[in-house]
């Protein structure tokens, strides 16, 4: 047995990458106001900014974009990729979306019964957290302690802290909670896994006071690998079976299917078995998405997203694009370099928190590692911090995240080992300059979802 997973394909065609010289990288981020996000794409030599719609599709969904039928009811890969859903989950009723946030917008106006209520989840990303907000809810985290130290070890940081929740319900009363969202893996804390143990008990918990369980299915299948490495009982299971498993706790799940569906754009809401919510549903695509059999895809797009949902679960695609991540995380451990640890599934989470601490959390010191590492070495990386997190809304406070961490989030089918490497060595020797690292402050912060068109200076 070797001890690394080399990649279960090999390479039909490729894209240039560039690193351009460290002049012009200079001078680019500064004209991008010190904020990667309004970066260029040609500017940039790896691409660390999301997982999500950025991977790269098979031989096989390539072809099956030419057997796209275009029809606007009733299109043939519309039926292929219920199907697959159907037979994948074990849910009923399927509805496209054109992305997972498109299935957010349908669900949650219909889940929430009154203004005020809450949605509970393990941790909510923000989109959904924007969802249930804008339907009048609000969205409480009950994440386990041991998910905002990263440097305790545990293997399921994605759980829920069960008896928390349960007595904020019993505290609140069941009228008050309108849905619980459980979230796999959850991203806010790493890509972290969440046990099937825990997402049983958190069903339960949710079905005995007969609140809704919704699963936020975006990585879906990593959760899986996960529960087959780590969870007792599960080693002989197939990905197949555990995939179902984990979905069988839950009555709706929404999907963003530019992760783990292994296509560039797409999204599902499939309910179980309740007939007159998926009826409600139905109703609400047709205004907010499209018809219900394509919900805002290309029929060609739905039979790549068919397509991509029956190979994500082959385990030897799973074992080398966690493999990976891992050996990412894994190289910058060994330089000393502090990371959300164990190491998850879609992306290595540095902890500049302990890297820059004397930072001041109004400088955002992750994203100011993010603009030295751009400077550095033509990656783009994003700040999960205080940043993100935004001003108190009532007080306008500012730097209240607990955790100030950049996301190295890693693109499926993408880059290379050798990519991952160089990415390493690049955040070893921003880690060792580490003391020449300047804070930022705003030239011009946006009211809301600031972090995405905001322009900084460096503190001097
Ligand atoms: N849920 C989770 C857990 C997500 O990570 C995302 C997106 C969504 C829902 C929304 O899906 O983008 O298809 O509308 N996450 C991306 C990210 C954007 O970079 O982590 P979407």
């Amino acid at each position: 047995m070797t001890s690394y997973q080399p990649e279960p394909y090999k390479i039909k065609m490729v894209e240039p990458i560039t690193l351009l010289p460290r002049e012009e990288r200079q001078k680019c981020i500064a004209k991008a106001g010190y904020n990667p996000f309004l970066l260029r794409s040609d500017q940039i030599y790896i691409d660390l900014l999301t997982d999500s719609g950025t991977g790269a599709m098979s031989d096989r969904q390539w072809a099956g974009l030419m057997l796209g039928d275009e029809s606007y009811a009733g299109s043939r890969n519309f039926y292929h990729l219920e199907e697959t859903v159907q037979d994948l989950t074990g849910y009923e009723y399927v509805i496209p979306t054109h992305q997972g946030r498109g299935a957010e917008q349908i669900l949650f106006p219909l889940l929430v019964q009154a203004k005020g209520q809450y949605v509970l989840g393990n941790m909510h990303f923000d989109t959904t957290k924007a969802h249930i907000e804008l339907a009048g809810a609000k969205a409480v985290n009950f994440i386990m302690e041991e998910a905002l130290d990263t440097s305790k070890e545990h293997p399921f940081k994605g759980n829920f802290d069960l008896q928390a929740m349960e007595r904020f319900i019993q505290e609140k009363g069941r009228g008050a909670i309108a849905a619980i969202v459980i979230t796999v893996t959850c991203n806010s804390v790493g890509g972290q896994p969440i046990s099937m143990a825990n997402i049983k008990a958190a069903s339960a918990i949710a079905h005995k006071y007969g609140i809704p369980v919704v699963i936020d299915s975006a990585r879906f299948a990593e959760n899986a690998y996960f529960i087959k490495q780590r969870e007792m009982g599960y080693a002989e299971k197939s990905i197949p079976e555990i995939v179902r498993e984990q979905f069988s706790y839950g009555d709706v799940f929404t999907m963003s299917a530019k992760k783990d569906g292994l296509v560039n754009i797409g999204g599902v809401l499939a309910i179980r078995n309740d007939k007159e919510l998926f009826q409600r549903c139905q109703s609400m695509v047709v205004p907010l998405e499209g018809f219900p059999t394509y919900g805002g895809l290309a029929g060609r797009d739905m039979e790549a997203l068919a397509i991509g949902l029956k190979e994500v679960v082959q385990e030897d695609y799973l074992t080398q694009r966690i493999s990976q991540v891992h050996l990412l995380g894994t190289l910058l451990q060994d330089a000393g370099v502090p990371v959300q640890s164990p190491i998850g599934g879609h992306a290595v989470f540095v902890d500049v928190g302990r890297i820059l601490p004397e930072m001041p959390k109004t400088q955002y010191p992750a994203h100011a590692f993010a603009v030295a590492l751009y400077v550095e070495s033509g990656i783009r990386a994003v700040e999960i911090g205080s940043l993100l997190y935004g001003r108190d809304p009532e007080t306008g406070e500012d730097g209240l995240s607990d955790l100030e961490l950049l996301r190295l989030t890693i693109p499926r089918r993408v880059y290379t080992d050798n990519h991952m490497r160089y990415i390493a060595d690049s955040i070893a020797r921003v880690h060792e300059k580490r003391e020449a690292i300047k804070g930022m402050a705003f030239e011009y912060e946006p009211p809301i979802l600031r972090h995405f068109t905001a322009r900084f200076r460096l503190v001097e």
